[in-house]
């Protein structure tokens, strides 16, 4: 038994109770000490600074006044922090009366625990506070929307088969507010409107030669990034656009220029009408690129804030201070060209197999991050209204058999770890447009070094 479940079954055990003046009265007399006040306060926790109590120990140290503590004497707040929350026991009862509540005492009871006056608890993102509320003690709590909501998590479970896909309570989204997630795990500003309006590229193939399923990383598995966490940084734009960059570079060198560039390269230089780890605009980003080229990851690693450019924006890889590659003969950083526009379902497919993972653009729901696996569509499950657009990549699609029939779906690489999702991955809806995931969706081509093509032509004709 805790110290306060003891405290608790004290306070019921209580039969009689006075409430002749309007101070509130304390509770548990009968146990009310001295402790601290014969032990003293203390810094650490050790034996020292503890004292029998109903067959266990209370403490007096420093720990008693942060949350979620729950075994410090009851004497703790009026001797160590000087708050008189106690008041003079009457020993003689002048009138009878119910018991009241412990609420309306000294002390709080909450979810079964019992707080002193101004204990505080964290409740997911809400701090409660045990208050004085006009002379009684009341719980007061925060009202924010928390970023893990346990009723979206049972919602989407029970209906699980019918919506396709399974939530889980991540912990490192536990604890925090949906405005947070909102702001720091998303990040990818809205296209200007004359983007929105390009055209996209047209394509001329065979929508029948287009497989069920494909996968960039059974086709090429060396080539492709790994998932990377953004961690409290809106940086989706950086390095979605970082990840993409790279994989095409592996990919139409065939592996001669495998490289990770550096998302902290656009976070902290691409900042023309861009945002940093408040988020940035896609278009901007690839122009960026285009224009300057990026340094690779281990030049300018990724730091998840909003540090100062401390490379040169433009010129040589070595003149940045970088090393030079160790399989090519590239001096110049890695550019692209302009990005362009995929316009459809079975454009993006063929844009994938012949040139690679695309970026995408798509619309963050409050249950989508709490998503465990499974193909997703969006419910409204849940109070947050918050939402904004977080930019993946696309890298394959694949098609299951559900009690809804065949479900066709994108595999996506998401920005927040490989602890989340499927692997860092998810599997959304494809051929709807769920959650705008097809409304935006970018490819560009590599600058790959023509010295390295054509040297690698005369390797395989060698070869051959
Ligand atoms: C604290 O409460 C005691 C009675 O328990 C009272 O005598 C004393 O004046 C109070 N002190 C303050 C600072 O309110
Ligand atoms: C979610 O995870 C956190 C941290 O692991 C944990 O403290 C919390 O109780 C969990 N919430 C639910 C509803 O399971
Ligand atoms: C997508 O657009 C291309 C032209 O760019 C067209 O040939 C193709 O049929 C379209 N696909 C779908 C699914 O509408």
């Amino acid at each position: 038994m805790t110290l306060n479940k003891m405290l608790k079954s004290i306070l019921f055990s209580t039969s009689v109770f006075s409430i002749a003046t309007a101070l509130p009265l304390d509770d548990f007399s009968d146990i009310q000490g001295p402790y601290c006040e014969t032990i003293g306060c203390c810094q650490d926790r050790h034996d020292g600074c503890s004292v029998p109590v109903l067959g266990t120990l209370c403490y007096c140290d420093e720990f008693c006044s942060h949350m979620e503590v729950e075994d410090c004497c009851p004497d703790f707040y009026p001797v160590c922090r000087n708050i008189n929350i106690t008041t003079t026991i009457r020993p003689f009862v002048t009138t009878r009366r119910p018991q009241p509540p412990p609420q309306s005492s000294t002390s709080c009871l909450w979810n079964g625990r019992t707080l002193f006056y101004k204990q505080k608890v964290k409740d997911n993102c809400n701090i409660c506070e045990c208050t004085d509320v006009g002379g009684r003690l009341e719980m007061l709590c925060e009202r924010n929307v928390c970023l893990i909501d346990t009723n979206i998590i049972e919602s989407v479970n029970l209906e699980q088969d019918m919506l396709g896909w399974r939530a889980t309570n991540y912990s490192e989204f536990w604890g925090r507010t949906l405005d947070e997630g909102v702001r720091y795990r998303l990040g990818t500003l809205i296209p200007q409107a004359f983007v929105m309006h390009m055209n996209p590229v047209r394509r001329i193939y065979d929508i029948h030669s287009l497989p069920r399923s494909f996968d960039s990383e059974t086709k090429w598995p060396r080539y492709i990034s790994g998932i990377q966490d953004q961690g409290w940084c809106g940086a989706s734009w950086a390095i979605s656009t970082a990840a993409v960059a790279s994989d095409r570079y592996a990919i139409v060198s065939k592996g001669l220029e495998e490289v990770k560039l550096s998302a902290q390269n656009l976070l902290s230089c691409d900042t023309m009408g861009q945002q940093s780890c408040e988020g940035g605009h896609l278009d901007r980003a690839w122009s960026f690129t285009k224009k300057f080229g990026l340094v690779d990851e281990e030049c300018f690693p990724y730091v998840a804030e909003n540090e100062p450019c401390t490379i040169r924006r433009s010129g040589k890889l070595v003149e940045s201070g970088c090393k030079p590659p160790r399989f090519s003969e590239r001096t110049r950083r890695y550019s692209v060209g302009p990005a362009y526009r995929l316009g459809n379902e079975t454009d993006i497919m063929y844009e994938i197999i012949k040139s690679g993972p695309v970026q995408a653009t798509m619309k963050v729901y409050h249950d989508f991050y709490s998503y465990e696996g499974g193909i997703y569509r969006h419910t409204d499950f849940g109070i947050g209204q918050q939402t904004g657009y977080l930019s993946v990549r696309i890298v394959g699609w694949g098609e299951e058999y559900t009690s809804r029939g065949v479900q066709k779906y994108w595999k996506v690489a998401n920005s927040w770890g490989s602890q989340w999702g499927e692997n860092g991955y998810f599997k959304i809806l494809k051929g709807v447009n769920e959650c705008e995931v097809e409304s935006f969706v970018l490819g560009a081509w590599p600058r790959v070094d023509r010295k390295i093509l054509l040297a690698h032509g005369q390797r395989n004709s060698n070869r051959i």
